[in-house]
């Protein structure tokens, strides 16, 4: 891109959404420890929490049909049919749901409101798979990454939604290069959220979070138009709500002079893109 050339900044993308057609990117670094758990445990239903146009919520219902189990979603807010494309996949995987009200998913005990919907035994995944075993599975993309490139990432940049992805990037790399998060949430909680993930105090890392546009789903013409020009130019998907905005904020610090010259940063394309079509029936196809 001219733009890099201009500035002497070599960005690498990282095509975890190529992990897997169903199962990709963040969720399946987050779900692969958890699935490998939950056999250990001789347990056969995964239950989980989510939103109805939920990543999360697609891949546990994938992984579930791939590794044979049963798959249960407490979603948030009331059922809408017909179903959006997110929920008719997961729907097409055999995953059950249990629609909540905003007000009952906003407990502060989800692990009681599943066992009071499912009273068997069950795996259970926090919303956004984010746990303990999935900060384990995300540590090995920088492993992966340290393979893989010969020349190590002065950068590791991802987006950030519950912090679960990026505290495996940090514990992965113990110190080393620096991480930044671009929050698709508006707000300044994620970082103490990331803390209270991490092992020990890392002081290599940052969230931004000028490039929520808005909100969580939340956007703006300028960046509808830069995932269509990207994808067009560079013949690499993104979606609107994590990977798009971790991009958009990527090249606007580059053009912002935010890196040294010379860096290498290292953006982590985390999936997400079943979410377009979804996207594109509620605001009328405008991501090609
Ligand atoms: C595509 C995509 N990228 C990034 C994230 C953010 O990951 P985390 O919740 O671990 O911060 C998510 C959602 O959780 C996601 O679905």
């Amino acid at each position: 891109m001219p733009l890099l050339d201009t500035k002497g900044i070599r960005l690498f993308i990282k095509r975890d959404d190529e992990i897997h057609p169903k199962i990709a990117g963040n969720k399946w670094r987050k779900l692969k420890y958890n699935l490998a758990e939950a056999k250990a445990r001789k347990l056969s239903t995964l239950v989980t929490f989510g939103g109805a146009f939920s990543n999360h919520i697609a891949a546990t219902a994938a992984a579930g049909k791939a590794f044979g189990f049963q798959t249960i979603g407490i979603i948030r807010g009331e059922a809408v049919l017909p179903l959006n494309p997110t929920l008719q996949l997961a729907h097409d995987y055999g995953m059950q749901f249990h629609f909540v009200d905003r007000a009952t998913y906003r407990t502060p005990d989800r692990l009681a409101l599943a066992q009071s919907l499912y009273p068997q035994p069950f795996y259970f995944i926090p919303e956004g798979g984010t746990n303990h075993l999935a900060i384990k599975g995300c540590m090995e993309i920088v492993k992966e990454t340290q393979h893989q490139l010969e020349e190590q990432p002065d950068y590791y940049a991802l987006a950030c939604g519950t912090g679960g992805t990026i505290a495996g990037v940090i514990e992965g790399l113990q110190g080393k290069a620096q991480v930044l998060g671009f929050s698709a949430l508006k707000g300044d909680f994620l970082k103490a959220e990331v803390r209270t993930l991490l092992s020990q105090t890392y002081t290599n890392w940052t969230i931004n979070t000028d490039y929520h546009f808005g909100g969580y789903a939340k956007f703006k013409p300028a960046l509808i138009d830069f995932i269509n020009d990207f994808k067009q130019t560079q013949g690499i998907p993104l979606e609107p709500i994590y990977t798009g905005k971790m991009l958009y904020g990527i090249l606007d610090l580059v053009q912002h002079d935010y890196f040294p010259k010379g860096s290498r940063i290292l953006a982590i394309h985390t999936g997400g893109l079943q979410g377009i079509r979804g996207f594109n029936q509620r605001f009328g196809d405008i991501l090609i």
